[in-house]
């Protein structure tokens, strides 16, 4: 059975990651969305809270693969879930050239950490191809309008005001 892992911030999760999610699903048995837990950033909601979000949307959105997609958080490093997983692979989504160094060195390092561990490119579609989490969270904090950004849940969260 192929299994992967699809580690991330998701804050949060977009519709450009979303597709990747739908179409990793379709390339691997079994994918293993990985929500982390980063203490030091300040975030729009609790990692397990987006992890739970995640499943709610996908399970929505993408009822033919949902079966095959599993959600948690996690900390320390990736290799180390991978392997606790038995993942042999690491998904990750490319959106254009500006994406492909920071990329490319967490795929070297990852792969001199875990060898047995490849990581897998997916091309973001291009229609979400400008799209990042920090610009969602951007556009949100100013009362704009990310509906065509995130799923329908996601936009209604970030509309209402935290605190
Ligand atoms: O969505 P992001 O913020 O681009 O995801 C980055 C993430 C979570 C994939 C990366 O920071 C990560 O793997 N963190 C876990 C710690 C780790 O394994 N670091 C070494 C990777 S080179």
């Amino acid at each position: 059975m192929s299994t992967a892992v699809y580690p991330g911030s998701f804050d949060p999760v977009t519709l450009g990651h979303l597709d990747v999610m739908e179409r990793a699903a379709g390339a691997f048995d079994r994918l293993i969305v990985a929500v982390l837990v980063n203490p030091r950033k300040s975030v729009t909601a609790a990692a397990h809270d987006r992890a739970a979000e995640i499943g709610s949307v996908v399970a929505e959105s993408a009822p033919g693969v949902a079966a095959r997609i599993e959600v948690l958080t996690f900390d320390g490093l990736t290799v180390d879930l991978a392997t606790r997983l038995e993942a042999s692979f690491i998904v990750r989504g490319l959106r254009a050239v500006s994406d492909f160094e920071s990329e490319m060195q967490m795929a070297h390092t990852n792969r001199k950490l875990r060898p047995a561990i490849d990581t897998v490119f997916f091309m973001t579609a291009l229609e979400h191809a400008y799209l990042s989490s920090s610009l969602v969270r951007e556009i949100a904090a100013f009362g704009g309008d990310v509906s065509g950004m995130v799923p329908p849940a996601v936009a209604r969260r970030l509309s209402v005001p935290s605190g």
